[in-house]
């Protein structure tokens, strides 16, 4: 099909992309998924950025024809190079300008009915003007691309990501031109045995550019990371560091708090950190009660950053969990990143004011964001109005406990998932996994897991969502926490659903609890389905009766767990599943939702609600 001279700069070209381009065939990209070519700019929502969120041109492309020709060999005119005419005598027979266009963010399914289901690979193209400045590096940022996304910027290759959830960037200064330039993105959301999560969740697995996009312009020495946090020992003294990426040796850096006449400087080491000390006076600690926020300047040569931070310490002892050194109970619901009304992948300011609101209604100072990262606006606004979170990474079910490879990915997404938050108040607990299968090497991978996040954060607490065992006794039944994983986490966190998959709603009257830990026990998840405005007896599943009675039986059973130190009942909206498919009731949506994803409080909200707002539902210590 082609000359010789020409195949030699072919394979050349091919050879550059080969790495990148074999990931995007469901097969290839199980075998090989990964992540490379990228970095993480933290608190890049306080960086100046063009954005490149609205239309881009896609292509639906289930049989990575944008990749591989009839051989199953490696195309040259693959769908990156955004061709616009025949290429060497062949017909073009793809173009993206007259592809239709997707929003961006937002999930591929709910925009286009024919895509509704679909998984595999979805081609993004978008073009932008763009003028590179001198002694500049530019990158290219992604909130979050689910699952596997692979990008290329003026037909070259710049880098893929593995992990649906947290974001990437990507160094584009090599490649990005003064004028026109476009951009390609393969994203494939095809579910893999070895993924995190792996192939089956009770969730929607909706697929695209689901977070903002943009580009961002940093100095050649600037900074990438930072931590700063008050001290637990010394409630007026903020200690952390300051990573400067390409640092020179002595580069100062100077970190500030101008409300407080706080400012600190310190000398970039060897490693390109600065370790940072800042005293301050009078320091407003942030709580739910008080959740103020700083401005905090941060400075590294010439590049400047700014963010909105605010200060407490978290810690546990014995039972209890003090917030700046005070028992604190948390009184909260657990929350899935679905877009309320419009449903979908929730990402928007109006999203997170709609579903924080709602958890400010029901009375709540905590929320459980379940099982992934969800956007960074969900996290800011969690600062601003003073809620608590426990934020997760998708260790859900039974991953590949055995497989290395599989934990790598965990790994990476727990690194993302704290380096992306480190600097919110608001976030208390880092989970490491819901649900998982008591198993050796589970507990094996779980406890790597648990060890790798106090490495990585050791001012916050580590927890996870444990199954509990039950047992019937005489009287009722006994429900067992004794996994051992727990051994590993500073808080632990257990599911049950007495009253929806085991017993009646009246079982949680003649339950008694047996936690083989002194530890802080959060009960992560509770509750029953309902679907708003289906009324019948109590007795009658998929009632708003039945419902609101499971809550009403469970709220004097867990006042008699002495260990219990929070509650997130499941869930505060009811949100898309592939599980439910009761036709009528379920219809794709899991309708254990306190709300429905139309807005509906249903009774159930309101038991709960009154027993948050009266604080008779647990006890801080
Ligand atoms: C599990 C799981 C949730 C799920 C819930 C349910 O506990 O952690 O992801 O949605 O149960 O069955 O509704």
């Amino acid at each position: 099909m082609f000359p010789e001279a020409f195949c030699h700069s072919l394979r050349k070209t091919l050879f550059a992309t080969l790495g990148t381009l074999l990931l995007l065939s469901s097969a290839a990209a199980a075998a090989h998924a990964q992540t490379s070519n990228t970095t993480l700019l933290v608190d890049i929502d306080h960086r100046a950025a063009t954005s490149l969120d609205g239309d881009w041109h896609t292509i639906v492309d289930p049989y990575s024809t944008g990749l591989y020709n009839f051989h199953h060999e490696i195309k040259a005119d693959g769908y990156f190079m955004n061709g616009t005419k025949a290429y060497n005598g062949e017909p073009l027979e793809y173009n993206f300008a007259l592809s239709p266009t997707l929003k961006v963010p937002g999930d591929w399914n709910t925009q286009r009915r024919d895509l509704f289901y679909y998984e595999g690979v979805l081609w993004y193209e978008k073009d932008f003007k763009y003028s590179p400045k001198p002694n500049t590096h530019t990158f290219i940022h992604f909130g979050a691309a689910n699952y596997r996304s692979h990008v290329w910027v003026n037909t070259k290759a710049v880098c893929e990501h593995e992990g649906g959830f947290t974001p990437f960037d990507c160094d584009i200064t090599g490649v990005v031109k003064d004028g026109d330039n476009f951009v390609v993105v393969a994203v494939d959301n095809t579910r893999s045995a070895d993924g995190v999560p792996t192939l089956q969740t009770d969730w929607w697995n909706y697929g695209g550019l689901t977070r903002d996009v943009s580009l961002v312009d940093v100095p050649t020495q600037f900074i990438d990371d930072y931590d700063l946090h008050l001290s637990r020992a010394d409630h007026s003294l903020i200690e952390g560091y300051v990573h400067v990426k390409n640092a020179t040796p002595g580069t100062d850096v100077t970190v500030s708090i101008p409300e407080l006449h706080a400012t600190t400087h310190a000398t970039v080491d060897a490693n390109d950190r600065a370790a940072i000390k800042l005293p301050v006076k009078s320091l407003s600690l942030w709580s739910p009660d008080n959740p103020k926020l700083y401005k905090v300047n941060l400075a590294a040569g010439s590049d400047h950053l700014e963010d909105d931070m605010g200060f407490r310490t978290i810690e546990t002892h014995g039972t209890e969990i003090l917030l700046n050194g005070k028992p604190i109970f948390l009184r909260g619901v657990s929350i899935h990143a679905e877009a309320p009304y419009r449903t979908g992948r929730a990402y928007s300011e109006k999203d997170v004011d709609t579903l924080l609101g709602w958890a400010k209604d029901l009375g709540c100072n905590y929320v459980r964001l379940a099982h992934y990262p969800h956007d960074q606006r969900m996290t800011r606004a969690s600062d601003r109005l003073g809620i608590l979170v426990w934020s997760e990474i998708p260790d859900y079910w039974a991953l590949q406990f055995d497989n290395p490879a599989v934990l790598a990915k965990s790994k990476q997404q727990l690194g993302e998932m704290i380096r992306r938050d480190r600097d919110k108040a608001s976030i208390i607990l880092w989970s490491v996994a819901n649900e998982t299968p008591d198993t050796e090497a589970r507990t094996k991978y779980l406890t790597t897991m648990a060890n790798l996040t106090r490495q990585l954060d050791p001012t916050r607490l580590v927890t996870a969502a444990l199954l509990v065992k039950t047992q019937k006794t005489a009287t009722g039944s006994v429900k067992i926490v004794d996994d051992p994983l727990g051994q590993a986490l500073d808080v632990i966190g257990t599911n049950e659903y007495i009253g929806w998959y085991e017993q009646k709603p009246a079982g949680a009257d003649t339950t008694t609890w047996d936690i083989r830990y002194q530890k802080p026990v959060i009960m992560s998840e509770f509750g029953a389905a309902a679907r708003a405005g289906h009324h019948g007896p109590a007795t009658e599943r998929w009632t708003e009766e039945y419902q609101a009675d499971v809550y009403k039986h469970q709220i004097p059973m867990l006042n008699r767990i002495p260990q219990l130190r929070g509650t997130s009942a499941w869930v505060l909206m009811d949100f898309r599943s592939p599980m439910r498919t009761l036709p009528g009731l379920q219809d794709n949506f899991n309708r254990k939702g306190l709300i429905s994803d139309q807005g509906e409080k249903k009774q159930a909200f309101f038991v709960l609600q009154k027993a948050y707002k009266d604080k008779t539902l647990g006890k801080a210590q």
